[in-house]
């Protein structure tokens, strides 16, 4: 297994062996595109053109002690080639280039400096509307084109679901889990101690979580988030499907409203997502609410903390209003 860094000359040799690198074209810059935690991204940039080589590691990159399927490259590799039939989601996402499934490294193209959309979480900071319509739109193009009706078998990238799960069904709620939340803002531990010994709504996660591991007739891309929306100068692109899996829509665009809720947008923001989506695809909404409650009981009270700007006390009302519609 060949471990990239980010040394030109052994950059250069692994590129050439692959045929990445052309035999009279040479790197003139290495760097890093943008902030990511997962994985080993880089940046290429030869005479002529740049690239984006992305490695996957048996751990976290940022976290080295914390392990990770190795192979969760070859997942989001995979979820390119099935989505690049459809021509507006190719449109909006980057071209696979090439793949080593030896050493879990694939090649994109660079979509140029873009920011992603976790500004938004910035107090005062609102999505525009045409930007809102670009992601739900691709939610729901990619829910009605990629499904088990237009393919011959499911990705179920079981290792990641299995990775997430634990993350967003059992960690938040394990009693002694190692955080302590009022490192991140005072007073947010004991609203976390409420919710763990809710036990009506423990039940209702457990059932969630099951629902979340069972495999669904449509592809969603797992992690809808703002971290995965990408601004460029060719308009708004969609990056990081590593989570990617056959699932439930109303999976998908739960964690997409918590996220808008978190980062504080118009209050019928959600309303207006909700109905653009459901002019174009089919969404359970009680459903959609309950993972949109899942969601943001985990962003607020475990591991994957966001960089919120919103006080305590909206915090606790969010952590309420999930638990409301998780338990009715
Ligand atoms: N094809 C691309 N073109 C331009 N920039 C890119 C491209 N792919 C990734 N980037 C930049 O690199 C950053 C990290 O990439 P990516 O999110 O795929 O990595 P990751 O390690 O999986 O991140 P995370 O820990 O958030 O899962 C992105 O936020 C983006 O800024
Ligand atoms: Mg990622």
């Amino acid at each position: 297994m060949i471990k990239l860094n980010n040394n030109i000359e052994d950059l250069t040799t692994y590129l050439k062996s692959k045929g990445w690198l052309g035999d009279n074209e040479s790197i003139v810059t290495v760097e890093k595109p943008g902030e990511g935690n997962m994985n080993f991204t880089l940046r290429i940039t030869t005479e002529t053109r740049s690239f984006i080589v992305k490695q996957s590691r048996e751990y976290v990159e940022k976290y080295p002690q914390v392990a990770a399927p190795a192979e969760r490259v070859l997942t989001e590799a995979k979820f390119y080639e099935v989505t690049e039939t459809v021509p507006s989601l190719k449109a909006m996402m980057p071209t696979l280039v090439g793949l080593d499934k030896e050493n879990n490294v694939m090649v994109m193209n660079d979509l140029g400096n873009g920011s992603d959309f976790t500004y938004l979480y910035q107090l005062g900071k609102k999505i525009l509307e045409e930007d809102l319509f670009s992601v739900v739109d691709f939610a729901a193009t990619l829910h009605t084109s990629i499904t088990t009706d237009t393919q011959d078998s499911r990705i179920s990238n079981t290792k990641m679901r299995a990775l997430n799960h634990e993350h967003i069904f059992n960690y938040p709620y394990a009693v002694d889990n190692g955080i302590n939340l009022d490192d991140i803002l005072p007073g947010l531990q004991k609203e976390a101690n409420r919710l763990k010994a809710d036990n009506v709504l423990i039940a209702e996660v457990k059932k969630l979580g099951d629902l979340y591991l069972e495999d669904g007739d449509i592809l969603l891309h797992g992690d809808y988030f703002p971290g995965s929306w990408l601004a460029t100068v060719g308009g708004l692109k969609i990056i990081d499907p590593e989570f990617c899996f056959f699932g439930k829509a109303e999976f998908e665009i739960g964690v997409m409203l918590a996220h808008l809720k978190m980062a504080n947008q118009f209050a019928n923001i959600i309303e207006k997502a909700i109905d653009r989506y459901k002019s174009l695809a089919e969404l359970d909404t009680s459903l959609c609410y309950k993972f949109m409650g899942i969601e943001l009981i985990r962003r607020i009270i475990g591991l994957a903390q966001l960089p919120l700007e919103i006080s305590l006390e909206k915090r606790v009302s969010l952590l309420n209003e999930a638990r409301e519609l998780i338990v009715n």
